[in-house]
């Protein structure tokens, strides 16, 4: 099941409830938001405000991406604010297991975010505590970037140690997924498609999201036919 998550950086922040409310139009099932500190990331953005006052607006999943130093001050404020999801770097966490830990004792579904340049093996301990791996496929910090399309293995290679062991974490790509690129991802075992511009940019928001998951949806490898192709 392929879900689409559109990143609200993009967004018009003068409309963001009805920028929400269209990409939702167009079949997106998730809010991502995206919050930067301008330590861990060189950029600022949201608090748990925006998060408290988006959370009326709609019952989709809000999950959110914390680009922060010490995301354990925070996590309290953003399950208040309304978050379902919440994910940590595990570049930012020195104790990331008691990070995890602390999103599920807060009501939320723990996520685990690796950058370009970090490995999946980082994540071995952790795999079996979290609900979702996001796959950074750009540096974090700007909408708009260009898709590094060497992260393509990683995603793979995490699809490969779920099902070796058994565990059933979801995969989310997050940077530069536009019509271009989405195949690729979705080929590779990316399930949560996380796109800023792609859904924000231009004047038909409802359409961007409609066409980009339409794009996804016709690239889901089939499983008979993926079956055939390992044997
Ligand atoms: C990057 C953010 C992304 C970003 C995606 O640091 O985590 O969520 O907004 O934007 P696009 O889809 O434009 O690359
Ligand atoms: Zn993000």
């Amino acid at each position: 099941m392929i879900d689409l998550a559109p990143s609200i950086l993009s967004a018009d922040f003068a409309h963001l409830a009805d920028n929400v409310l269209a990409a939702i139009k167009g079949g997106a099932t998730i809010v991502h938001l995206d919050v930067m500190d301008g330590h861990f990331v060189p950029n600022l953005t949201i608090g748990p405000p925006i998060v408290r006052w988006l959370r009326p607006v709609t019952d989709a999943v809000f999950d959110v991406h914390l680009m922060i130093e010490n995301p354990d001050q925070f996590i309290p404020d953003f399950a208040a604010a309304g978050a379902n999801w919440m994910s940590v770097h595990q570049e930012a966490c020195v104790h990331l297991n008691r990070t995890l830990t602390l999103i599920k004792e807060h009501g939320c579904e723990p996520g685990v975010v690796i950058n370009p340049a970090t490995p999946v093996e980082t994540l071995t301990e952790v795999l079996d505590m979290v609900n979702l791996v996001l796959v950074m496929s750009v540096n974090p910090g700007f909408g708009g970037q260009k898709f590094i399309p060497g992260v393509l293995h990683k995603i793979a290679k995490l699809a490969r140690m779920r099902e070796e062991r058994g565990l059933n974490f979801r995969i989310e790509v997050d940077g530069g997924i536009s019509h271009d690129t989405v195949a690729d991802v979705v080929r590779a075992g990316a399930e949560l498609l996380v796109a800023g511009s792609a859904v924000f940019d231009g004047h038909d928001i409802t359409g961007n999201a409609r066409n980009l998951l339409k794009a996804a949806n016709e690239a889901v490898p089939e499983p008979r036919l993926a079956g055939v192709i390992r044997t």
